[in-house]
């Protein structure tokens, strides 16, 4: 795809975003030269990055591919990001091709470049909304008409929670989707996690949290916290690459420290 076909007006390109920083990690190629700027500088500071990003890609990967093999069909994933190999419906409708697929990102970029990928494409959309506005987004009409709230659903905060602050009560964000899905729903979290990190990748952190506008990491326990409406499935919550890897092989120069993700069903 040519930079042409995703280039959306009103985008800031001055401004770094996190969407596009991401796609810059993962060796994508819709972002800006600003983007290219801040993946650089934060790399030099955790070297690693780039590989607990893809750690978290693959992460996903395989969450997707277990509940589609539990017999999941419906998936919501919020803060989606630019579509980049093995996507959220790819993997889904792979299993199985009724699978429905809603994604949800605030970047126009994101927006744009999944609205282009997903044509023709019948049971997978794109929607640009908040998700922080959970009640916008249950209530929107193309999530309603693409989602059946009364069977399961798995809800996906991959990689997007450490972008809300405090203040806008993640915990609580969680909670309400959790509560407006049937039993037997899932939900699945990676994020950011603030325990045991060194003094760069601290500054990493800050610098992302500077540039973009706001990065917060937080203690595991808090992590935890966001999944106390459903019952975590094995292995729990554990590092990225622990959680039912496809290889129990270690890379050389060995695993990274990629923070917890874990995978609940509610009951
Ligand atoms: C690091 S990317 C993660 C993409 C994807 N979930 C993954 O794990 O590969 C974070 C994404 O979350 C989106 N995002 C952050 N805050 C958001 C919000 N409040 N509402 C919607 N999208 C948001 C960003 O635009 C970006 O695309």
């Amino acid at each position: 795809m040519d930079a042409q076909s995703w280039w959306v007006q009103g985008v800031d390109v001055t401004k770094p975003s996190p969407a596009r920083v991401y796609d810059v990690h993962l060796g994508g190629s819709h972002n800006f030269q600003v983007d290219r700027d801040l993946a650089e500088k934060a790399a030099a500071l955790m070297p690693s990055l780039p590989t607990v990003l893809r750690a978290n890609r693959s992460f996903l990967r395989r969450v997707v591919r277990h509940l589609a093999g539990r017999g999941v069909r419906q998936f919501l994933d919020l803060g989606s990001g630019i579509p980049t190999v093995g996507n959220v419906h790819e993997i889904a409708q792979q299993a199985n091709p009724q699978c429905r697929v809603v994604y949800v990102d605030s970047d126009l970029v994101a927006v744009a470049h999944s609205h282009a990928i997903l044509r023709g494409n019948d049971r997978a959309i794109a929607v640009r909304a908040d998700f922080r506005d959970a009640d916008y987004v249950l209530g929107h009409r193309e999530v309603r008409s693409m989602l059946d709230f009364d069977e399961p659903i798995a809800v996906l905060f991959f990689a997007v929670l450490h972008f809300v602050p405090d203040d806008d009560d993640p915990i609580g964000i969680v909670s309400r989707y959790v509560r407006s899905l049937p039993s037997g729903s899932y939900l699945a979290i990676s994020h950011a996690c603030s325990d045991d990190i060194t003094e760069s990748t601290r500054q990493a952190a800050q610098l992302y949290s500077e540039r973009i506008g706001g990065f917060h990491m937080r203690p595991k326990r808090q992590i935890a916290a966001m999944f106390s409406d459903v019952e975590l499935v094995e292995p729990g919550l554990v590092d990225l690459t622990e959680w039912r890897p496809d290889s129990h092989e270690v890379p050389p120069g060995g695993k990274p420290w990629t923070g917890p993700g874990g995978v609940g069903r509610k009951k």
